[in-house]
């Protein structure tokens, strides 16, 4: 499909751009956990992909990408940058989303910036979606665009998927553009969440403003309906997002060479535990590493046997938040290997960058051990990259039950990570099975790859989509 009839729009692009000094514009991967999912979607659909590449004040023309994705910027001001993008995307939203880990700001000039670029967003869709095109809206930053579009576009599908937890209602009641906010999304044909709990919380908010809620909260499928008050109805259910695992298993001997090289670099009789994480506060990295530390202190862990490595990728880099989370963690990192390293020997290995896809899978595949911790998460497509990566049965995953893919993911071993004793025993239980049970742990791993390789971001994908078709033929025979 080359002709615009399938559009994704998100907030970013898939990648972002990057002006050196003599003007030379390069493009790099953007972060996060959507662009990982869509890009293989979209190069399958040969699709356009509308949204923001990553710097303020430059829209490049649209251009098509090597994987065959048209790609079509929108310009974002710095004003736009600081109330949309900071502001109430993620300084309101994004923790409220999130079960308030951090307090929420309601800032009106935050909302007003909001509902202007969300406007934009949907200006430019609907110069390029052909007529009766499929639009398929991402995320907590176009909440408002579903609605503007059916406004503008009444000939489209519109599709609404959301990434990060949705709140219970008695936390988005906070919110003061609740209202509007539920109203933007039913304009969509029908909005996906990634779990079953997600959903329900949008229903009972939806029947809370009073609106008509009919049916029961499926997974992969619609089972729930809300009238959205202009006769139509949009179509609520679950649809947890995934990874392109057959790509993410298909480790050459390269591949292998390197995973295996990479152990010996960091001591090949050492246990390497490993963290992968965009630099957030709800990913739980600071908590994960005192665990870490006091297993150490007691003993339970011996140095000489174990280090942890941390990936964090930069983000959001300018917020108070994300800075007072990057120094703690920094500060931690810099205390352990003070207390417990050695010269030429750290006991943490921590990089503040992202690395590509051929490096990461070799972390992955050589870790022992994997650490996803968040304090809440959607659904964490890091959890199932390791588990891709690990098609041989070995490794141990260490999850956060209140990560989204700890309701698939049950045979890892669940923490809470509010609890630093619970965090500790999962880690401790995790290592020490690895020498002690290495049977039960290939039978775990074993469970969890198969889960993943047959729940990929394809069946994600086309579930939704067929859904969305069916519901906005329904909707077009009314
Ligand atoms: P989020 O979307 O909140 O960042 P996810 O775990 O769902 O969380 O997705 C994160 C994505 O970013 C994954 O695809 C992961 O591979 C990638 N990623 C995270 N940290 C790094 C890093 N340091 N280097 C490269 N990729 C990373
Ligand atoms: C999460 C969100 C995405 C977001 C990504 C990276 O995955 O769900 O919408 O794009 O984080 O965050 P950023 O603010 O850098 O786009």
């Amino acid at each position: 499909m080359s002709d615009n009839s399938f559009v994704v729009v998100a907030n970013r692009l898939p990648v972002d751009t990057h002006t050196a000094p003599d003007g030379t514009r390069t493009w790099a991967p953007s972060p996060g956990g959507l662009v990982s999912a869509l890009t293989p979607v979209l190069e399958k659909h040969q699709g356009c992909w509308v949204g923001w590449p990553g710097v303020v004040g430059d829209a490049p023309e649209p251009f098509r990408t090597e994987g065959g994705v048209l790609l079509h910027p929108v310009k974002l001001t710095q004003a736009d940058f600081e109330g949309f993008y900071e502001g109430f995307s993620n300084a309101t939203l994004w923790p409220l989303y999130h079960d308030l880990i951090v307090t929420p700001i309601y800032s009106r000039d935050w909302w007003q910036a909001y509902r202007e670029v969300n406007l934009r967003f949907a200006n430019e869709v609907a110069a390029v979606a052909a007529p009766g095109a499929t639009v398929w809206v991402q995320d907590y930053q176009l909440q408002l665009l579903p609605g503007i579009l059916r406004q503008l576009r009444p000939d489209l599908t519109i599709g609404f998927f959301l990434h990060i937890p949705f709140p219970s209602p008695d936390l988005f009641a906070q919110l003061p553009w609740r209202t509007e906010l539920v109203r933007g999304l039913l304009g969509a044909d029908i909005i996906g969440f990634q779990l079953e709990s997600n959903a329900r919380n949008f229903a009972e908010l939806a029947r809370r403003q009073g609106l008509e809620v009919t049916g029961s909260v499926r997974t992969r499928g619609i089972g729930t309906w809300v009238s959205a008050g202009d006769g139509r109805r949009s179509g609520i259910g679950a649809f947890p997002i995934s990874i392109a695992a057959a790509a993410m298993a298909d480790l050459t001997p390269a591949d292998l060479g390197g995973a295996e090289r990479l152990h010996a670099e960091l001591g090949k009789e050492r246990t390497v535990i490993l963290g992968v994480d965009r630099l957030d506060y709800t990913k739980g990295i600071h908590q994960r590493l005192i665990a870490f530390e006091e297993l150490l202190e007691t003993g339970a862990l011996d140095p000489d046997q174990v280090c942890l490595v941390q990936l964090a990728t930069p983000s959001r880099e300018r917020l108070e938040h994300y800075r007072t989370t990057r120094s703690t963690v920094e500060e931690a990192v810099g205390r352990i290997n003070g207390r417990f390293g050695r010269i030429g020997q750290p006991v943490v290995h921590y990089q503040h960058t992202s690395v590509n896809k051929t490096i990461l899978r070799r972390y992955y595949r050589m870790a022992d051990v994997m650490l996803v911790t968040p304090f809440k998460d959607g659904m964490n497509l890091v959890a199932k990259e390791y588990v891709a990566c690990h098609g041989d049965n070995s490794g141990a995953l260490v999850l956060s039950e209140f990560a989204g893919a700890a309701a698939e993911l049950t045979q890892a071993y669940q923490c809470n990570p509010f609890d630093i004793e619970s965090m500790k025993k999962a880690l401790r239980d995790a290592v020490v099975g690895l020498k002690q049970q290495p049977d039960v742990l290939a039978q775990r791993m074993r469970a969890m790859h198969e889960h993943v390789m047959a729940h990929d971001v394809d069946l994600w994908a086309s579930t939704f989509l067929e859904c969305l078709s069916t519901a906005g033929a329904d909707r077009q025979a009314q």
